[in-house]
């Protein structure tokens, strides 16, 4: 893995593209880095890939603004606790909270989507000069419900799920955990591991695996 290319091609507003693993999702997911996020990058995840756009960060960065995941939320309530479950592959999943920024119009927008993600890369770019000023910066400037979908990474030594994988890899390349990722679907089902290679091929994009991944990072 050339992690200075990754890192350049991120940091440029290029995507990669990440394979879980065989009898996990089995699914592949564009992801763009999400301090290099426009519009254009919105338009593309869409387009070309077609799954729900979500912003990811780690766990630990989501308390220190005050979010929580919302599995561990719902159990909570009575009401709702019934609700929590896990999926037919294992894993609780990382959604923590659905969130606009205020400066956006519907929130839905390629516009408005790039502009609640980059301002969420800069809340988490706060957190590490001043905690109080970034978590004040989120409750004052967001609103959720919003269209925007926050998922906390656990790290993979407890899930490893694509949150925890494009996160663990962020690190790894030496930027922050903030990413935008969305599954690549086809019609009807999610798109097959060979067409993927093949859109991977004839667009330049690096497909990474989650078990190169876990081979950088010497995760057993
Ligand atoms: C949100 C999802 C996707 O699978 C996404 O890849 C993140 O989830 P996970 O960490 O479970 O792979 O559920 O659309
Ligand atoms: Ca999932
Ligand atoms: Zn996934």
């Amino acid at each position: 893995m050339d992690k200075e290319y990754l890192a350049k091609r991120l940091l440029s507003g290029l995507p990669i593209m990440v394979y879980d693993f065989d009898g996990r999702e089995e699914e592949i997911d564009m992801v763009f880095y999400g301090g290099s996020v426009s519009w254009k990058s919105i338009y593309t995840l869409r387009k070309d890939a077609g799954g729900l756009i979500c912003y990811v960060t780690g766990k630990e960065e989501g308390q220190k603004l005050g979010l929580n995941l919302i599995t561990d939320e719902l159990r909570n309530y009575q009401k709702y606790s019934r609700l929590v479950k896990r999926p037919v592959y294992g894993d609780e999943p990382a959604f923590a909270m659905w969130v606009n920024h205020m400066s956006t119009r519907t929130g839905i927008s390629d516009e408005d989507r790039a502009k609640t993600i980059l301002e969420l890369h800069k809340t988490i770019e706060m957190l590490q000069i001043d905690e109080k000023e970034a978590k004040e910066k989120f409750f004052n400037e967001f609103m959720a419900p919003g269209h925007v979908p926050v998922l906390l990474s656990r790290g993979l030594n407890k899930r490893r799920g694509h949150t925890e994988l494009t996160s663990s890899l962020m690190e790894f390349l030496g930027l922050k955990k903030s990413v935008v990722i969305a599954e690549m679907l086809d019609e009807r089902y999610s798109m097959k591991r060979q067409k993927a290679e093949i859109y991977a091929k004839n667009n330049d994009i690096p497909l990474i695996t989650g078990k190169d991944i876990l081979e950088v990072l010497k995760v057993a």
